[in-house]
This record gives structure tokens, sequence and C-alpha cells, in this order.
């Protein structure tokens, strides 16, 4: 069984996924976190995540290995592992122009596709149910307004020591809805079959009843 569950940063993805994983006993394939690290790879390199000459040449090199550890996904490059250091603020934006060209998807996309066909599992990203798995056995897309999503955001980086303020985390959320939604290859749009939730106003164990609800009837 696939189940896919895609919409903007900050509208409860991977919180979501990660429970409804947890309660039905299936894997969970955060695909964010592998675009995260293909930019946090550049970036340690000295590679502009938009110089597409050089990030297509770097992931010729490039080899991406995903597992769990103690129910909680780890994702490494080339043999190192990543996973501390690609939640930082400024990964974000470099995760979301890296993925515009569509030969990093591609590559990624292909390792989704395995993974998912290898067992079942409930991905989230952007476009997991449009284009990694149109045929998904159920869709859903979370959304939810930008102050929301950016005081959750806010709540994320405090919890890791990280201070911002509020206004330049919904400004770089609004920028990377925007970068997203208009990328030429795979943008973050509604798949189509998938069910909408707006989660502003919801709990996690709401939302995940939703999602469970319609998956377990
Ligand atoms: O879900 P996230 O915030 O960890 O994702 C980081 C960026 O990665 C996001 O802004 C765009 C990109 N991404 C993507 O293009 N496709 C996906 N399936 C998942 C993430």
């Amino acid at each position: 069984m696939n189940i896919t569950l895609d919409g903007p940063g900050g509208s409860g993805k991977s919180t979501i996924a990660k429970l409804v994983a947890k309660k039905m006993g299936i894997s969970y394939l955060d695909t964010g976190a592998m675009y995260r690290a293909m930019g946090y790879y550049a970036l340690s390199k000295g590679i502009a995540v938009d110089d597409e000459k050089a990030v297509l040449e770097m992931i010729k090199n490039v080899e991406m290995k995903l597992w769990q550890e103690n129910g909680v996904q780890q994702v490494s490059v080339n043999g190192i592992n990543v996973t501390p250091y690609i939640r930082e603020h400024e990964i974000s934006m470099a995760a979301s122009t890296i993925s515009k060209i569509p030969a990093v998807r591609i590559k990624l996309v292909e390792l989704q596709r395995k993974i998912a066909s290898d067992c079942d599992c409930i991905m989230d990203g952007r476009d997991c149910g449009s284009f990694v798995l149109p045929q998904a056995d159920y869709k859903f897309y979370l959304t939810a307004s930008s102050d929301v999503r950016a005081q959750r955001r806010q709540k994320e980086l405090v919890e890791k020591g990280q201070i911002l303020d509020f206004e330049t985390i919904k400004a770089d959320i609004e920028a990377r809805d925007k970068q997203d939604m208009t990328r030429e290859f795979a943008p973050l749009v509604i798949p189509e079959g998938a069910t909408v939730i707006d989660t502003s106003d919801m709990t996690i164990d709401q939302v995940c009843s939703v999602v469970m609800n319609a998956v377990c009837r």
C-alpha cells in the first residue's frame, strides 16, 4: 500500500506521516529530507545550488542512502550521515532551489519509487501524489495559512536553538511556496484525487484521525 501526503512547508505533513506510519505499522519516507540532503551537500562542497551545470556534475558522483534508526529517518550522502545538519533554516531554501533542477528530481524520484515498490509506505513531499506515485492507493494534500505555518516553523526552530523573528520566517515560507509552486518540472500542486485537509485550526490528533479514517475504512 502506498499513501502520499503533499503540501507546503509547515502544513504538518511530516508529523502526520510519522504518526500514521507508526499507527499502521508501515514505513514513512520524508522526501523533503532528500532534497535537503542534496542542498546541504552542494553547499558543503562550495557549489551554488542554482548553478545547474555544477550541480549536474556533482550528482553524477552522489550516492544517497536512507534508513531508519529508532523510527527516525536518516539520510547519508556518499557515506556521511547528514541528518543532523539538514534542518537548519538556510537549508530550506537551498533544498527548494536545488529541487528545481530536473536531473536532481529524476535521480531522487527513482530512489523514492524504488523504496515505495519495496514496502508499504506513507510518503510526504511536494510531488508524491502528482508525479512520484500518481497511482498511490490514497492521496492527501495538507495546507494551512502562512501565519500558522510560520508559527509552527518558529517553534520547531526554537526547539533546535535557532532564534529567528516571525516575519523573516513567514517571508521565507511564502518565498519557498512560490518557488515550489511555480517551478516547471513537477511543481507543488493538489494531486488529482487527493483529499485536501486545511490543518490551520486542527490538532495533530484530529488531522491524524481524518487520514486514518479514510485509509482504514
Ligand atoms: O518538506 P521540506 O520542507 O523538508 O522540503 C524542502 C524543500 O524540498 C521544498 O521546499 C521543496 C523540495 N521538495 C520537493 O521539491 N519535492 C518533494 N517531494 C519534497 C521536497
